[in-house]
Formats: C-alpha cells, structure tokens, sequence
C-alpha cells in the first residue's frame, strides 16, 4: 500500500482508521487543484536545479494524465488510497517511477492540502457569484416588468404601508447583491498561496514561492507559513457568506411560499416551478420555494460546523482541520443548484397585479403618508397622527429607476471583476 507516510512503521495500518480517517469519499474533488499545486511545485523545484528539466516535463505529462483520467472515471483508485493527495501521488510514484519519487521534496501534505483547497475555492467560488447575479437580475427583470402595480408593505405581517410590486422585488436584488459582494471580498482574501509553507516552517531548498504562486495563478503568497498551514478563515468566510445569502434566499422563498396560498393570491408559480401533489389533484406546491427557505438550515450548519472544528486548535495544522471540506463543498453544490432553480421560479412567476391592487387600496395604508403629509403643512406630527385624513394625497413615488441604475452598475462592475 503505498503511503505519503509510515517509513518507520511496523504495521499495516488497521481497516477501521482507514475507513475513519479517510477524505478520498470528498476530497477528490480536488483533483485538478492538487495536479495543479504538484505541477507549479515541480516547476519550481526544476528551476531551483533539484530535477532536471527533463524530469519535471515527465513529471508535468504524467500529472495531466492523471487528472485527466480522475476526470473521466477511468482512474484506478486503490482502496488504500486515505486522499487524493496519496492517490495522486501514488500514480505519479507508479507512472514515473524515476523522477516522481523527487517530487516530494520541500512539500508538505500540509502545505499542499491548503494549496488545492483555496485554488479549488478561487475557482468554483466565481461560479456562485456569477449565479447568485443571475437572481439579482431576474429579480430585476421582474421589477422592470411591473413599474407601477401597487402592493401592500408589510411590517409584522401586518399591511402597513402600499409599496410599488418593483420596490418590494428590489429589496431582495439589494440583499443579493450584497452577498455576491461579501463572496467576492472573501475570495479576495483566498487568493493567496500557502505553497512553500511545508509542514509549517518553509524549507531549506531555495524554492521560489512568488514564481509558484504566479504559475497557479494566486495573487498573492502567505507570509507566515504557521499561518498559511494552519489558517482555514477563507472557507469560514465564504461559508458565512453563504450561509447570509441562503438566509436570503430563505426569505425569499417564505414570501414566494405566502403570495402563492390562496389567501394572498398575489402570484402563481408556473408549472415547471411547481410540483404537484400524489394525493390531492388541486394542489400546486411551491417546493422549490420551500426548499430554498429549508437550504438555509444546511448552510447555517456548514458555518457554524466549521467554526466549532476551528475553535480549539492549537497551531498549526491538525487533522480536525480536514473537516474543512465538506461544509464547503457542500455549501458551493447546493448553492449552484438552489439559484438557478429560484431564478427560475421568479422569472416564470406570474403576479396578479390586480389582486396586489386590492389589498392595497385599503385606504387605511395611506394613514401614514398622510400623516407626513400633514407635517410638511405644519401640524405636530403627534397631531397628525391622531387626525382622520381619508382624502389626503398618496405616497410619493419611489425611486425604482434610481434602485435600477444602482444595481447595473454594480452587477457589471462584479461581472468584470469576476472577469
Ligand atoms: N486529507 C488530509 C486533510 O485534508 C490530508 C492532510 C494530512 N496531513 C498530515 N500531515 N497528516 O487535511
């Protein structure tokens, strides 16, 4: 069985710490990256006159192969294989059994783990954001549809206020934007390359990190490598930033759950959005609505998991930290298939305007404009709001244009920044 440790071991290791302390079952996921970290290590360690140039062209073919053949299926993993580090790493011991075995100096599981896992986030991060953009813009698209339908506003799930239909929508755009923000603020911070680190205190070798790091494409290299192999404070950031946005996401999916009963009446999902059910021929359920609102569980779990893993660690890397994955891989897939489907729902979604209209015109919902409008005449405000005005002028009109304008340019400038 071939291990990246255990020279000076007498025994096999038994079956149940295999099958409990392995990370292969989700860590392959990582494929690509740790191919990708292995390869910019090879590089610099050519380049450093450690393996010839030669060796490393080898070592770089043999390296494609393998990703290529993970990415396919046909890679055979043997079930001694703890991670994909080890599986990697053992085809490369077996496809290149010259240079493969000088591979490994100057590098570290440790450093190499965080290595993939942040290029593995800088990655698939992107493709959340982009997501998360196309809700915002559906969510636009239906405001722009509807610049004058009235609704009411609510406070305490009271009506409270009317609101145009195209103010309420942009709420939660405003909400989504700000999460693609605190996404992208997050992987500013992931852009970082921990390679080099070693275990936890660099390496004798002159290996060149900024060169490594330029070749994975990172924008910047850690600066203190017991913080590089021991920092998971990137995958807890994008873990809250999910966790927001599925909070987000959640209170979305409640209203979509509320305006569809038949006691609100202000909007019908279209039947590709809608699920039916087995027992009762009239039902049309808003399950992706609901499943939006019940996601959100799971992401606050995949923070909070995190963040109780993390919290007794003493530096600087220790194997609780391989619980780092799943909550992230996690929060990314269920993210990358809960978006689409509510964008979805929003843009096939259709609004009566007119039942929206109704409960809208009840004239008590101009109380407080009024009130205000009293103000601006001189009465006390107290006074106003205590006086009968059922005849008085309406609300002024919002701002949705204004709200519009704001959101394309901050959509585009997160396009181009996400390039
Ligand atoms: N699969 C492990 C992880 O994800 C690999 C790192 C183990 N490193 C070590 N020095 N034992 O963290």
């Amino acid at each position: 069985m071939t291990k990246l440790w255990g020279g000076r071991f007498g025994d096999e290791p038994a079956p149940e710490l295999l099958a409990f302390t392995e990370s292969l079952s989700f860590d392959r996921l990582l494929a690509n990256e740790d191919c990708a970290v292995l390869a910019a290590h090879s590089r610099a360690l050519s380049r450093a006159g450690l393996i010839t140039d030669a060796e490393a062209d080898t070592v770089l073919t043999a390296l494609e192969g393998i990703a290529r053949d993970i990415a396919s299926g046909a890679f055979p993993f043997d079930p001694g294989d703890e991670d994909i580090h080890t599986a990697v790493e053992r085809a490369l011991l077996e496809r290149v059994p010259d240079a493969g075995p000088k591979v490994r100096a100057g590098l570290s599981r440790n450093d190499r783990v965080v290595s993939a896992l942040r290029l593995w986030l800088v990655r698939h991060g992107r493709s959340v954001a982009l997501s998360a953009c196309d809700l915002i813009d559906a969510l636009m698209e239906r405001a722009r549809e509807h610049p004058d339908a009235l609704m009411p506003g609510y406070t305490h799930l009271q009506r409270a206020q009317p609101v145009s239909l195209a103010h309420h929508l942009l709420a939660h755009a405003f909400a989504f934007e700000r999460d693609v923000r605190r996404m992208l603020d997050a992987l500013g911070r992931t852009d970082v390359s921990p390679l080099g680190a070693g275990a936890l205190a660099g390496s004798t070798l002159e290996l060149d990190a900024h060169r490594s790091a330029h070749d994975l494409g990172f924008g910047f290299v850690a600066s203190n490598s017991i913080d590089a192999v021991s920092d998971r404070d990137f995958v807890a950031e994008f873990c809250a930033a999910l966790a927001i946005a599925g909070v987000h996401a959640s209170r979305l999916g409640e209203e979509i759950v509320l305006w569809t009963t038949a006691e609100f009446g202000f909007a019908e999902l279209s039947d590709a959005y809608a699920t039916g059910s087995s027992l009762m021929p009239q039902k049309k359920n808003p399950d992706v609505a609901e499943l939006a609102r019940g996601k959100a569980g799971r992401l606050i779990g995949n923070l909070t998991g995190l963040l109780a893993t993390l919290k007794g660690l003493p530096l600087a890397y220790n194997r609780d930290l391989q619980e780092d994955k799943e909550p992230l891989f996690d929060g990314v897939a269920t993210m990358l298939t809960m978006i689409p489907a509510l964008a979805g729902a929003v843009r096939t979604m259709r609004f009566d305007t007119d039942a929206m209209a109704r409960a809208a015109g009840d004239d008590m919902l101009l109380a407080t404009d009024i009130a205000e409008h009293l103000v601006t005449t001189g009465v006390p405000f107290r006074d106003a709001h205590e006086t009968d005005t059922r005849n008085a002028p309406g609300p002024s009109a919002s701002s949705v244009d204004a709200q519009l304008s704001h959101l394309d340019a901050s959509l585009k400038q997160i396009r181009d920044a996400l390039g």
